[in-house]
């Protein structure tokens, strides 16, 4: 019962306990990117990297302690102090790779099937039926990503604004079933997601999830306003009720409330980790340094996690199954070939997972 509660926390309880956050010491940053520099080119293709190639031991407790903190505790984790001053942007983005080597097993990420992604603004419309958020710098609404656990890791910060939110799903599912009982309702029937054209051979460019539903005391939410909107504009999906259009309205609302929405600005050498499953996350708008080397620039990385929790029945559409530990969640895209497919082998094995 007291880790359910942990997840369902306010503003004010997670600026009294600031547990949550994971300030690596230098000898375990040196360690890090020791390792990363151990580990040759940093430019070589990262599935042909394995657990092993990167040497780390003393880092490990702490960045284990983070990811069970997103597990069983707040449900978000903030490891402070990753190595920055010198190191270049493929040596971060490799750092960010080698601890998710060391903790799960990468998901891909979009249409073009990347397991890390860089964060950057490249001028694209996060409003168009297959915008993404991530290369652009527009404000997003509160949303998951699609995957068990997803890690930001910030190489450099936008001068102005690019603030991320975070708010506890579980505690916005309870005001609203206080507040608006018949809005709760709705939330737990299907809406239909676009998979905004990500889709992959034999999978429909839609599926239907309900934004929230509760297993064992956990509140699950899958909540993502730009994916359900695009999907009212494909062809065979039902329209969205009334009801649902303004309890997820409602819904919204009540994750902005200032006591529910936590406000944190990733540095540079932030590495935020945040569960998929009872965390909502959001970011401002920015404006960028005009030059190239400056510009906010962070690595986003999904992992399925050999230790996740059994999901309920209705998101294994989109998980491709509910199995606890199992490699699951990602969008496969347009390119998961025979490179990707190893690689998922090789390190559900490396971690002693079940593949999907
Ligand atoms: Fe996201």
């Amino acid at each position: 019962m007291a880790e359910t509660l942990r997840a369902r926390w306010t503003v004010a309880d997670v600026q009294a306990d600031t547990g949550w956050t994971y300030p690596l010491t230098a000898a375990e940053g040196a360690e890090l990117i020791a390792a990363v520099r151990g580990a040759g080119d940093p430019e070589r293709p990262i599935l042909s990297r394995r657990r092993e190639d990167f040497a780390l031991r003393d880092a490990i407790p702490t960045l284990a302690a983070a990811f069970r903190e997103v597990r069983d505790g707040r449900g978000m984790a903030l490891v402070k102090n990753l190595p920055r001053k010198g190191v270049t942007p493929a040596e971060f983005r490799l750092m960010t790779w080698a601890i998710g080597l060391h903790f799960g097993v990468a998901r891909p990420q979009n249409r073009t099937s990347d397991y890390i992604t860089e964060v950057r603004d490249a001028g694209h419309a996060y409003r168009s039926p297959t915008g993404r958020g991530y290369n652009s710098k527009a404000e997003l609404d509160f949303h998951v990503d699609g995957s068990d656990v997803v890690l930001l890791s910030c190489y450099n910060q936008a001068p102005v604004g690019g603030m991320s939110m975070c708010a506890s799903a579980a505690t916005a599912y309870d005001v609203v079933k206080a507040e608006r009982p018949d809005y709760a309702e709705a939330l737990t029937t299907d809406y239909t997601f676009s998979r905004n054209g990500e889709q992959s051979e034999g999978e429909e460019p839609w599926y239907a999830a309900p934004i929230c539903t509760t297993e064992n005391g956990r509140v699950f939410c899958k909540w993502n306003r730009n994916r359900i909107q695009n999907a009212q504009k494909l062809e065979g999906v039902p329209q969205l009720t009334a009801v649902q259009r303004e309890a997820m309205e409602y819904f919204d609302t009540v994750l902005r409330r200032p006591e529910n929405m936590f406000c944190m600005h990733l540095e540079a050498g932030d590495l935020q980790m945040l569960c998929n499953q009872t965390m909502l996350h959001s970011r401002t708008g920015f404006e960028d340094y005009p030059e190239e080397e400056k510009k906010r620039t962070l690595y986003r990385l999904w992992l399925a996690r050999p230790d996740s929790r059994r999901l309920p029945q209705s998101w294994e559409v989109f998980y491709g199954t509910t199995e606890p530990g199992t490699v699951r969640g990602g969008m496969k895209g347009h390119q998961y070939d025979d490179a990707r497919r190893d690689f998922d082998a090789r390190q559900a094995a490396t971690l002693g997972m079940k593949a999907a």
